[in-house]
């Protein structure tokens, strides 16, 4: 894929691992659609990136919303007039034990709890993945979709709402491989490590320190280094139904 004549969605832009996605496909002379709740952090996204002389729009939209993600998809191609790449980078994070006992008291993880990660996660990557592809099919774009996982899809304590929704993108990434290929669409997920963005800084520093301690390079990742792992997929026309790991050699 020539990033030069791409138009290339983004969600979860405003901060973080998506702003620097945003920020890099930009220096590579990409059109972006960028995409979050927050508009406020998305305007800043977008100032970054029109600086770099880039067409830049935002789009304010929750990912779990069906309706509003169908329109937002829409909205994309009557604005560029076509769409060729989605990185689906929402995410959120609400960590708690399945099972707690404390002072001989068990508590346990909210049914609430588990599904607002899935909701955000997995739904969310569904929603806008399918909404992505009906439109790259529609505009005859030949496109390509990033689901962002995680290290944590083998499994981590704490983690079960996140761990389950970042196993399941990947699973769907490796589906849609399949699936869309007839339409020329690739599909691919990246599977970070620890990287550093406001979403590890709501980790505990201890769980941050435990963390560091089992990376063989010794450091938390940079975003830049996620940022040029997408620009790699897009790129590059032989990837497709693979999860790329990047995460400094950490095995949870
Ligand atoms: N930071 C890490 O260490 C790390 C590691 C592995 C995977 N990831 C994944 O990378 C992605 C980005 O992580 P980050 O660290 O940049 O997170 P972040 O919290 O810094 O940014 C996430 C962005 O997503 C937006 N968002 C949240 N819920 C949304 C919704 N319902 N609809 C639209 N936008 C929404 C937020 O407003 C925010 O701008 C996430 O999917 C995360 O799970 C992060």
């Amino acid at each position: 894929m020539d990033l030069k004549q791409s138009v290339i969605a983004i969600t979860g832009a405003g901060q973080g691992l998506g702003q620097m996605m945003a920020v890099t496909l930009a220096h590579a002379g990409a059109e972006l659609a960028l995409l979050d709740v927050n508009q406020q952090a998305l305007d800043e996204t977008k100032q970054q990136c029109l600086m770099l002389g880039t067409k830049t729009l935002t789009y304010q939209v929750d990912v779990t919303n069906e309706a509003d993600v169908e329109q937002t998809f829409s909205d994309i191609v009557t604005d560029f007039g076509r769409l060729n790449g989605l990185v689906n980078n929402a995410g959120i994070l609400r960590d708690g034990l399945l099972v707690k006992v404390k002072d001989g008291q068990v508590s346990k993880l909210s049914l609430e709890q588990f599904n607002s990660v899935i909701q955000v996660n997995l739904n969310g990557t569904f929603l806008c993945g399918r909404e992505a592809a009906v439109k790259m099919i529609e505009t005859d774009s030949k496109g390509v979709i990033i689901n962002i996982s995680s290290v944590a899809r083998a499994g981590n304590i704490g983690q079960s709402n996140y761990a389950a929704s970042k196993a399941a993108v990947a699973t769907l990434a490796t589906t849609w491989a399949k699936e869309l290929a007839r339409y020329g669409i690739r599909v691919a997920a990246i599977a970070p490590g620890v990287i550093k963005t406001p979403m590890a800084a709501q980790m505990k520093p201890e769980a941050i320190e435990r963390l560091e301690s089992m990376i063989p390079v010794g450091r938390m990742g940079d975003t830049s280094e996620i940022a040029q792992t997408v620009k790699f997929i897009f790129e590059n026309d032989y990837i497709t139904g693979r999860v790329l790991e990047i995460d400094g050699g950490i095995r949870m």
